[in-house]
């Protein structure tokens, strides 16, 4: 009785762990057509992105009306600057889902003339691998392999491989315990 009720217990437990290490999809500003000039400060988009901790492989989606506007990923002096002349991506769907395959922080802009001046753009900070039992490790505080990589543009990409692979070791460490207490 002890035995079974407490490997199911830790099989749900395992179950809660892969849906928590699982992906997820955000829509920008929480709701939709949130991709435009805001009405005000206090609706600023930057306000939502510093309360949702994103992880690599999420998704975040924006809407807005196709051909009207477009969302352009460009670099930090750009996004400071408002400069839409050379996006390093640029989107005019309607329906834009973007993809973090990194950790580190990601700028859009309005590609529309003016729009970004009034604070339609939006910092987005991809913090590691979405992983069950360890805590989130930011790029600055995590020690890097080579010990002599330096800048912040270079240093994310070998903290976030490691990140993904001891989030895997976890994740088939406990599914072999799990198996175990199962069969
Ligand atoms: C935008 O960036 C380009 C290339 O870096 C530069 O030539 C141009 O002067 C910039 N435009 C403005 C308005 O700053």
């Amino acid at each position: 009785m002890a035995v079974s009720s407490s490997s199911s217990l830790l099989l749900l437990f395992v179950l809660f762990a892969f849906a928590a290490a699982a992906p997820k999809d955000y829509i920008l500003g929480g709701k939709p057509d949130a991709w435009k000039v805001p009405s005000s400060e206090s609706d600023s988009l930057n306000k939502w992105a510093e309360s949702v901790r994103f992880h690599i492989a999420d998704h975040l989606l924006f809407t807005y009306e196709a051909g009207k506007d477009s969302v352009l990923q460009v670099s930090k002096e750009d996004y400071v600057s408002c400069n839409i002349s050379n996006p390093i991506k640029k989107y005019n769907d309607g329906k834009t889902k973007v993809r973090f395959d990194r950790s580190g922080p990601y700028y859009y802009i309005s590609g529309e003339k003016g729009h970004c001046e009034k604070g339609e753009k939006v910092t987005v900070v991809v913090i590691s691998q979405r992983s069950p039992s360890v805590a989130p490790v930011s790029p600055a505080s995590a020690p890097s392999p080579g010990g002599g990589v330096e800048g912040p543009a270079v240093a994310p990409s070998p903290t976030s491989s490691a990140d993904v692979l001891q989030g895997g070791g976890v994740l088939m460490a406990m599914g072999v315990v799990a198996s175990m207490w199962v069969f």
